[in-house]
């Protein structure tokens, strides 16, 4: 039963209901559509997910044609590519598939920052930096809107987790706002004018987002210039005269009962209208740009085979190669390869939910290796297949299709198995999978941010009898999101970081593993020692509060995604969130944020700068050299070290990064840098000003957060005051926030 599916006895009103009919079915599967008023020659908007492709019914009744959609890599892979242009070319891919199905808009790009490695959604967002998280989304956005059609970025703001999602009050101090869970926003808003934005479920400091005039006035329309409409999230907030009043001018997917009391609140005059029609002209405003309002005969037949191509090029661009021990990759002189895992055999192509993708098929990392030339160790292949067919059959029934599928277990190994397979194979490749979704947060376990025992064991059984006949062991990450690895990855050769690739995994993955594409991925997020060395670790996700409602339990459905129960979380790390924290408190980490192998070498060097002072702005250069054999491609990230002031400030924060073309080996690249005052400033809450304060700041040029391989200072001579913003968002209590 759908818990959003309007109800008649809430409006009488026969020409809304008769509206209604007719849109309801426009585009099957799509999330939802905006109201239509013919005789205004007002066409409806069709609105549908998902952040990693259009998310529509693949099969309609009594239709022989097909609507499978291109199920890109997730946004966490998107992001470690580094590469902006790259992103924005999977946009335009997307966006073409939503403009020749006939929708309006896309519910994404998903950009909340990864706060917390156990957040059920963060295979949706881009990373724990808002940097990487507002150019990543501003790309994907700009290439998603080159096409003609719109696009909804969110969960505007601060949803960081799912846990009672619905009604989380996520109490954080103004400065962690502006720093770090807006300024993605920010920048997405100003580098990629978003059609929309998507108000998150969320409270923020006891206000529900959609009802914040705070944050969708004066932030996002006054401070930033926004100029599109605000949606809900699908029944986010609660009092729809308050989201009217606060500028969130759509209510989705709406109801009969929002519209009595918006009109009920007019007749009070407790609503000006003048208000509604603010809102009107904004979503007007829009509907005038789209596909539907422009009249476009949309065919129905994007040219899939073409963004399979883009797909599987984006994805092996934002594979992290973590270890390479031994020469291991790439594969040279393997022929047949044995793999082992459940993983191996089930593919995951991204996470659940409404950022779920219905694309007509995955490539098996089977498929993408035999594609690749490569032959598949028979007797270990089977046995594995056989443990998968008998634990299917007895997986229990999926309750929704939004719902991650049950695990299956990890087939225990046995040695002679792997023995054998050892004198049959020239090679073994082990997958890790995992999956998680909307609507549930991920555990601090085995099994999940934990390797399992039988995953262990499996990784030291079989690397024990192919180092036994000196064979080499790969592993591939076959993730959504951060897992621990410092206890297990000195066992392997190689350690792939594959994340959720989409639906060419296999072909990424054996492209990447036959060296046909040399990794170039970064980490956009930190893999920790543990995961009680995460700073959020204490405080996610939050407390439940005594539930004083009266509220009878909903539906199944309901309770797993609209559950109601009053909780509160407090933002104690503050500004100290990922690399931010690690490096100012110097804890170590297993994978440091901006890490990531080559096949070759590369040589950062001889670093120009403009002068000594910053004058209104900072310019250097940096020389890029391919030192090794193999061609390839270098990221260089640009960290800033403020001075201490009056306000307290990160060791290091990202500020630039670019990367280089294929450079051959011996090849230089010469990349250029702008720092502006924005990004030397920090947000003053006494005088909701950025301010950069004066002093000397160091210039980091590296090839991750902490392997820096050129530095320079410049001064900046007195205070700068850089913008001033409005006052919003005011905690309503003091926060205990973290300090170094
Ligand atoms: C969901 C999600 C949102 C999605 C919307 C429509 O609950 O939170 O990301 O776009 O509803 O499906």
């Amino acid at each position: 039963m759908n818990p959003f599916a309007p109800k008649k006895e809430e409006l009488n009103d026969s020409a809304y209901w008769v509206m209604v009919e007719k849109i309801r079915d426009l585009v099957p599967g799509a999330a939802g559509r905006t109201a239509e008023f013919e005789s205004l020659g007002i066409p409806t908007n069709v609105l549908c997910d998902g952040p990693a492709g259009l998310r529509i019914n693949p099969m309609r009744k009594g239709d022989s044609n097909t609507y499978f959609c291109t199920a890109f890599p997730i946004a966490t892979l998107l992001a470690s590519s580094w590469d902006t242009a790259l992103v924005r070319s999977v946009g335009e891919a997307m966006g073409n598939e939503v403009l020749e199905y006939g929708a309006d808009v896309i519910l994404g790009p998903g950009m909340n920052l990864q706060r917390n490695p156990l957040c059920g959604r963060n295979f949706e967002y881009y990373s724990e930096d808002p940097l990487i998280t507002g150019k990543m989304a501003a790309a994907m956005v700009r290439g998603i809107q080159s096409q003609g059609v719109g696009t909804s970025i969110k969960h505007f703001a601060v949803n960081n987790q799912e846990t009672n999602r619905n009604t989380v009050n996520t109490i954080v101090s103004e400065r962690a706002l502006r720093e770090l869970y807006l300024e993605g926003f920010r920048i997405a808003v100003q580098e990629g004018q978003p059609w929309t934005v998507m108000s998150s479920y969320n409270k923020i400091n006891g206000a529900y987002t959609s009802e914040s005039h705070d944050l969708l006035t004066k932030i996002l329309r006054n401070d930033w210039g926004f100029k599109g409409y605000v949606m809900t999230d699908w029944g986010g907030g609660k009092d729809p005269v308050a989201q009217m009043k606060a500028g969130n001018d759509l209510l989705m997917p709406g109801s009969g009962k929002q519209i009595s009391e918006i009109i009920q609140a007019v007749k009070e005059g407790k609503l000006e209208e003048k208000v509604l029609d603010k809102n009107v002209e904004n979503i007007l405003n829009i509907v005038l740009k789209s596909p539907k309002f422009r009249g476009y005969a949309n065919s129905n037949k994007p040219d899939l085979k073409a963004h399979a191509e883009v797909t599987r090029k984006a994805a092996a661009e934002g594979m992290v190669l973590l270890k390479n021990g031994n020469n291991a990759l790439p594969f040279s002189n393997i022929k047949k390869v044995a793999i082992f895992g459940v993983g191996s055999f089930n593919l995951i192509s991204g996470g659940t939910g409404s950022g779920d993708v219905n694309e007509a098929y995955t490539v098996s990392l089977v498929q993408g290796l035999e594609n690749a030339g490569l032959s598949i160790e028979e007797k270990s292949m089977k046995e594995q297949l056989d443990h998968i067919q008998k634990a299917k059959a007895k997986q229990p029934k999926q309750l929704f299709f939004f719902m991650p599928p049950a695990v299956i277990p990890e087939f225990s190994v046995k040695p002679a198995l792997a023995s054998a397979a050892a004198q049959n194979a020239d090679a073994a490749l082990i997958t890790i999978s995992r999956i998680s979704g909307e609507g549930a947060d991920r555990k601090a376990e085995k099994g999940d941010f934990y390797l399992s025992d039988e995953e262990v064991n499996l990784i030291k059984i079989v690397s024990s009898a192919f180092h036994a006949a000196g064979k080499k062991v790969v592993v591939v990450l076959n993730i959504g999101g951060v897992i621990e690895t410092a206890s297990w990855r000195d066992i392997p050769d190689a350690v792939l970081l594959a994340w959720q690739p989409g639906q060419e995994a296999g072909n990424s993955i054996a492209d990447v593993l036959l060296g046909k594409v040399n990794p170039s991925g970064k980490l956009a997020c930190t893999f920790p020692m543990k995961y009680d060395d995460v700073p959020s670790a204490k405080n996610f996700p939050g407390i439940e509060l005594p539930d004083t409602s009266t509220r009878k339990p909903g539906s199944p459905l309901e309770e797993a995604f609209l559950r109601a129960k009053p909780a509160e979380v407090v933002y104690e790390e503050d500004i100290f969130v990922g690399y931010r924290y690690f490096t100012t408190f110097n804890v170590p980490v297993a994978y440091e944020f901006g890490y990531g192998l080559s096949y070759t070498t590369f040589d950062v060097s001889n670093l120009v700068a403009s002068s000594g002072q910053f004058a209104g702005k900072y310019e250097f250069s940096v020389d890029v050299k391919n030192t090794g054999n193999t061609p390839g491609r270098e990221v260089v990230q640009v960290y800033l070290s403020a001075p201490a002031g009056k306000l307290v400030k990160p060791a290091e924060k990202l500020v630039a990064f670019a990367k280089t073309s294929l450079l051959q080996p011996g090849e230089t690249q010469t990349l250029h840098f702008v720092l502006t005052p924005r990004d030397l400033a920090s947000f003053d809450e006494a005088t909701s000003t950025w301010i950069a304060e004066k002093g000397n700041y160091e210039v980091r040029a590296g090839v991750s957060s902490l392997d820096i391989r050129q530095k320079a200072t410049f001064e900046l001579a007195k205070n700068l005051t850089v913008e001033k913003n409005t006052k919003a968002l005011v905690p309503e209590r003091e926060i205990k926030v973290l300090r170094p």
